[in-house]
């Protein structure tokens, strides 16, 4: 009797401690700086790689779509979209890039392996438009780097939430203003103010603040808690909306 009790004492004890054991092991670290570079290649994968330009239209991209030709439609974001949503997500209410294409937000912790056969596939044509290395960035990005955007920014009105804009101003002033200025203007080639891109696009910018701008040595705060990149959004969308 008191012998069976012991056992189902110490077998509980180490159920316990394997439990702890388990629950206290560090979460496996992944590679952030090959996450990000796979978000800047989903951005623009031909100016990363520094290859031509493509010349034709992408063979997936819609008839229905005039709006959009050349180029543009081999980015990644253009067919799925900047919150990673395609057709379910904004590009669903956008005309210049209404294509019906689903989102990659399906594949999100799925097998990178997986991943790649899918990038190589008949449909997206970039076998031999990109070596190994960037599918297997590409796929670690699609795999572990989209976040759920709707958590923080609403698909139908754009409105988004979960930030401190004056914690967000100290970071913004310290990490980004020596390039872009306190007012988000700079430099004189960006294609908006920061205040209008927040009111126009956020799935942009968040991309963009998460994974940084291909070929610029903006820095990618994709490391960093979420929300230090919220806090930045939300002083963002106090700035002001003139150039
Ligand atoms: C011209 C449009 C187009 C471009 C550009 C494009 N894709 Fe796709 N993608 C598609 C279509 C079409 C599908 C198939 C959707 C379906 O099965 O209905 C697809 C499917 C996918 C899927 C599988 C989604 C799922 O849940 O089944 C992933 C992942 C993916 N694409 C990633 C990418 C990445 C990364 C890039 C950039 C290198 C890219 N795509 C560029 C059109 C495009
Ligand atoms: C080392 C300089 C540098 C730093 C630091 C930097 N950026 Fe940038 N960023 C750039 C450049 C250059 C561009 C491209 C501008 C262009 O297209 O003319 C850019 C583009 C952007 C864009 C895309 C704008 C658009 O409409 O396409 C966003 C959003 C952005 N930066 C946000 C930030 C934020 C937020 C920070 C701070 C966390 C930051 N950047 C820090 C250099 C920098």
């Amino acid at each position: 009797m008191r012998s069976i009790l012991t056992r189902v004492f110490s077998s509980a004890l180490v159920a316990i401690f394997a439990t702890i054991a388990f629950m206290s092991a560090p979460a496996l670290a992944q590679d952030e700086g090959a996450v990000a570079r796979g978000g800047l290649l989903y951005d623009k994968w031909y100016a990363v790689i520094k290859a031509p330009k493509p010349e034709a239209t992408h063979p997936a991209w819609p008839a229905s779509n005039t709006k959009k030709k050349d180029a543009t439609t081999w980015r990644c974001k253009s067919c799925h979209g900047w919150d990673y949503k395609g057709v379910e997500g904004a590009y669903g209410n956008s005309e210049s890039y209404l294509t019906g294409i689903k989102g990659i937000d399906g594949m999100a912790g799925a097998d990178v392996a997986a991943i790649v056969a899918i990038l190589k596939d008949d449909t997206h044509q970039l076998a031999d438009k990109m070596d190994e290395g960037d599918f297997n960035d590409l796929a670690l990005f699609v795999s572990v780097g989209q976040i759920d955007m709707s958590q923080y920014i609403d698909t139908a009105t754009k409105a988004f939430s979960g930030g401190n804009a004056a914690a967000g101003a100290n970071y913004f002033n310290t990490l980004c203003a020596q390039c872009h200025g306190k007012d988000g203007n700079k430099p004189k080639d960006l294609p908006e103010s920061f205040g209008s891109l927040m009111g126009g696009n956020p799935w942009e910018g968040m991309h963009k603040i998460l994974n940084g701008q291909p070929n610029e040595s903006m820095p990618a705060l994709t490391a960093l808690d979420i929300q230090i990149t919220l806090d930045i959004m939300a002083h963002m969308a106090t700035l002001p909306t003139e150039m």
